[in-house]
């Protein structure tokens, strides 16, 4: 660190979060050399070679032109962090699956394992950057863990600066962030090292667009950024079964509040429930904040985010269930899109794992298409809950594409909102399913007036 400039960052992590945004930060910063260090030797090799690990429009040619210059992956994690003045922490905070607060709070294991290696390797002075989402007031454990761990004279400054990039349009949110959110101490030493943070993204980032606040505020900030966010939909998705009940058309209603300018168009798109690594475990993270802070009444708030994101997924397959005779025993469906989104490959809580399982829980026979997810992590995710390895081995077939999925169906089932979907020839495939043949889109991407037109029994969400 050359007076108070950084020179070389290091980042703990080498997944969603961590890959992309070193990229693009080696990519606007060249004067600076990131490095980004993961235990997991396989997902360093994969960002190491031609095939990257995670599927992400953009990302290719953002990594191939840093990569080797300006931008290192490696497992040599002790290395990388003794190299760094600033370390970003940006491994998983997944939901705790064990002891107190399980199922609901963040499991800060992988965290503390970061701090107490950073102690132990560091000398001189680093700031550390909490990048992962965590509960507010982490950083006070983080800084507790540097300092009585370091066994030299390592002097250490801990900053939040939570990141809002969504999977799929993860390039052009780092390239154009709405806001950079950096939390920092009130001392000298924390004011000066947010100024570091703030020197790194002023790169690209416009200067009024980086946004400077307290630690607990930022920590903050973002749990309840994704909360607000989740909220929406769960709010969307409410309506929606009121619209089949009533006629209304859910996308007629959400364009007609949207364009009121308090309220905005964004995020009003009703679906089978919001998926993805982060909106679930962090409002179960909120909601167990709440509870220990004694506010059980802002706790029961926003737990019914995600009540409402539980009953739409279950209220899909009934629906499915009853259009079809109420029995889908013995039934062949194709199911379309397996990710939690479009335009990425990750399926973590995707709603598309509760709707299948459910479907073979109804006996249902189903062949499963998705243009990116790797079929032994769909045959991986399926598994459990009451799924056993002879259901899928009997049950679940992996499609090459949509045409053999609808091949001899009784149903198709739309459960992911790829574009491709939207150019399917559905003339062809009628003539290649059983009749009647039913569509239920969960995503709204299949032109719904030219299905009737083929001939098909079509459900699609919030549309009466
Ligand atoms: P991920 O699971 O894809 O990646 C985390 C990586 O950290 C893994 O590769 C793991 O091997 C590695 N790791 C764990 N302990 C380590 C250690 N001590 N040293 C080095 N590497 C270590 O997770 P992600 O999706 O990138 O999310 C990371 C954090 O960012 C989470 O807190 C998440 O809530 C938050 N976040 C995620 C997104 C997203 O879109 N996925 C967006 C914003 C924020
Ligand atoms: C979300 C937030 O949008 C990011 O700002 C945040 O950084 C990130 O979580 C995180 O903390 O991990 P992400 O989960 O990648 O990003 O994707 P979103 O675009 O938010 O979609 C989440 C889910 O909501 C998807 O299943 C999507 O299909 C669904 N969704 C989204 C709807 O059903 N309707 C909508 O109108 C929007």
């Amino acid at each position: 660190m050359s007076g108070r400039q950084v020179e070389t960052i290091c980042c703990l992590g080498a997944g969603y979060v961590g890959g992309p945004t070193m990229a693009m930060i080696a990519a606007k910063c060249p004067h600076l050399q990131v490095t980004v260090a993961d235990l997991n030797i396989q997902r360093i090799a994969a960002w190491n070679s031609a095939i990257l690990p995670i599927y992400e429009p953009g990302l290719d040619p953002v990594v191939a032109g840093v990569r080797g210059r300006n931008l290192h992956f490696t497992t040599d994690i002790h290395g990388a962090i003794a190299a760094a003045d600033l370390i970003f922490v940006s491994v998983g905070t997944p939901t705790k699956s064990y002891g107190i607060g399980t199922g609901r709070a963040a499991d800060l294991r992988y965290i503390e394992a970061a701090a107490r290696v950073i102690a132990e390797v560091s000398e001189g002075h680093k700031i550390i950057v909490e990048k992962s989402t965590i509960p507010v007031r982490t950083a006070g454990a983080v800084r507790t863990i540097l300092e009585a761990n370091t066994t030299s004279n390592a002097t250490f400054e801990v900053l939040s600066n939570p990141e809002f990039l969504a999977e799929g349009t993860a390039i052009q949110d780092l390239e154009s962030p709405d806001r950079i959110l950096i939390g920092g101490g009130n001392t000298a030493a924390g004011k000066a090292a947010v100024e570091a943070l703030v020197a790194v993204y002023a790169n690209w980032v416009p200067r009024e667009r980086i946004l400077t606040t307290n630690l607990w505020s930022s920590e903050l900030s973002k749990l309840v950024a994704n909360a607000f966010l989740a909220q929406r939909i769960s709010s969307i998705n409410s309506i929606s079964a009121l619209c089949e009940k009533t006629g209304a058309d859910v996308d007629e209603v959400a364009h007609a509040i949207g364009m009121d300018s308090r309220i905005g168009p964004r995020f009003l798109k009703s679906s089978i429930g919001f998926g993805g690594s982060c909106f679930q475990k962090d409002l179960l993270n909120l909601v167990y904040l709440c509870e220990s802070f004694g506010l059980p009444e802002v706790a029961k708030y926003w737990n019914q985010v995600l009540r409402i994101n539980d009953w739409q997924k279950s209220r899909f397959v009934g629906k499915i269930v009853r259009a079809m005779f109420n029995t889908i025993n013995g039934k062949r469906i194709g199911i379309l899109g397996f990710a939690f989104k479009k335009d990425t490959n990750d399926t973590r809580e995707s709603p598309a794992i509760r709707v299948c399982r459910d479907l073979l829980h109804e006996r249902a026979h189903l062949a499963i298409y998705d243009p990116q997810v790797d079929p032994n992590i769909i045959y991986q995710e399926l598994l459990g809950d009451g799924v056993a390895p002879t259901i899928l081995e009997s049950n679940m077939e992996i499609c090459s594409d949509p045409y053999a999925a609808a091949n001899k169906s009784h149903a198709l089932v739309a459960l992911t909102e790829w574009d491709e979907f939207q150019t399917l020839d559905m003339g062809r495939i009628y003539e290649l399913m059983l009749k009647p043949a039913f569509v239920f889109d969960g995503r709204d991407i299949l032109p719904a007036e030219d299905l009737k037109g083929h001939g098909f029994e079509v459900f699609t969400i919030g549309k009466g």
